[in-house]
Parts: structure tokens; sequence; C-alpha cells
């Protein structure tokens, strides 16, 4: 693979461009306690990438209590944190975006790549637009469209889709494994952020976004 042959960058939001990872986290961390489900590290990387609904179901797996609540009931579990996650996105500035995703952003729009955004997230324009980046991105995939989350490729190869570009030519940048699952699965060239060992399954891994550079990308294609 080329990196000439590049032309757009699709990436997720929560832990990727704004370290809103920690906000859901912290609001899911609450609805955990309401429960009554011991809330660990290794939950909360779980949840990572999953809907607002799939999160919910996860926390009440976690304590065997999926059946102990109806419907509605959830829909209340799964609203009330909405409004607590949203309550501490009217907090976020420009300071809560991740180091270097700017200058990143700067460089890939100064270079002319397409750039979309793949975020199961509903609350991903109200993010962007907090910390100031809504204008980098020409195309955001609406997740109420899809029928499928993350790992399936949908969300991913619709992006790509908008930006009007084949799979082959975009790059997908991603903080969960089920997100490199998803972009991987559309044939898409992964590149992760975190942990190599939890993402062994990217392209490529940097353990920061500051790491993000366009000549630390192509360093690493023109190793192969
Ligand atoms: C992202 C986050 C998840 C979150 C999901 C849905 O994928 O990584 O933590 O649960 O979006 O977000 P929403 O804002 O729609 O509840
Ligand atoms: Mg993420």
């Amino acid at each position: 693979m080329e990196f000439e042959n590049i032309k757009g960058v699709i990436f997720d939001l929560d832990g990727v461009i704004s370290n809103t990872s920690r906000l859901h986290s912290d609001a899911w961390h609450q609805v955990a306690d309401k429960v009554g489900t011991e809330w660990t590290e290794s939950l909360s990387n779980k949840l990572k990438g999953v809907s607002r609904m799939g999160s919910l179901e996860l926390i009440l797996q976690a304590s065997s209590l999926e059946s102990h609540y109806n419907d509605q009931q959830k829909q209340e579990l799964a609203h009330d944190k909405n409004k607590d996650y949203l309550r501490r996105v009217e907090n976020l500035t420009k300071n809560d975006i991740l180091p270097g995703i700017e200058s990143f952003l700067e460089s890939l729009k100064q270079n002319h790549y397409g750039l979309a955004l793949a975020s199961s997230s509903k609350n991903s324009a109200r993010v962007l637009e907090k910390i100031g980046l809504s204008h980098y991105f020409s195309e955001i995939v609406d997740p109420t469209k899809l029928s499928k989350g993350k790992p399936d490729p949908e969300i991913f190869a619709t992006a790509a889709k908008l930006l009007r570009l084949a799979p082959e030519k975009c790059l997908g940048i991603e903080d969960a494994v089920m997100g490199i699952q998803s972009i991987n699965a559309a044939n898409i060239f992964s590149i992760g952020i975190g942990d190599k060992n939890i993402l062994n399954e990217a392209g490529i891994v940097f353990e920061n976004t500051e790491l993000l550079t366009l000549s630390n990308i192509r360093s690493h294609f023109d190793k192969k």
C-alpha cells in the first residue's frame, strides 16, 4: 500500500479528537453505581465505541441485571446518562482537544485530504462545536441512520462513501478495539491510538495523539 494513494482520513471522535471518553465514562460510572454494578477499568474500556443503549446493556449484564429492568426503565437510565453527559459537554473548550489533533487536522486540510467523522455518538456535532473543530469535517456519518454499530464496517464504509473515495484510499483512526475491527472490516487502513497490546489488530498504533502526524504515518508506509 502506497502512502501517495491515501486521499481521505476518517476519524472517531471520543478518545481520538476530544478527551470526551473520560466524560462518557464518568457519566456511565454514575449509572453503574445507581444499578449496583461494580465500576472497573475493564468495564469502562469495553464501553468504548459502543452505542448508548448497547453500553447500558453491558453495564446491566456485568451484574446479570438485564432482565431486572423493563424497556421504559432502560430508556430512563440511558436518558439520565445522556443528560449528565451533555451537562459535562457544555463545559468543553478548545483545551479538550487531544494534543496535536488540531495541527494534524490543519496539515490534512492544507494537503487537501477529505475528512470525515465516524463516531457512534449522537452528540458528536455538539462536541465538535464546543471544541471549535466543526469546520474541518465536510462529512459526518449520522449514527441514527445505521443498522449496525462498530465492529460492523457500516459506519466507516459509509464515511468513505460520503467522501466519494474507495476504502483503499482512506485511513481510519480509532482508540477502541471494536472501532479498529470496524475499520479493518471496511477494508480501510487502520490507525490505533493507545496501547499496542490492546489495539493489536490495527495497521499502525501510536501511543498518543501527539504522534499522529503525516510524516509519522508516511514513514510507516515507507518502511514496508
Ligand atoms: C462513542 C463513545 C461511547 C458512547 C457512544 C454513544 O462511541 O465512545 O462511549 O457510548 O459514542 O454516544 P452517545 O453520545 O450517542 O450516547
Ligand atoms: Mg473512541
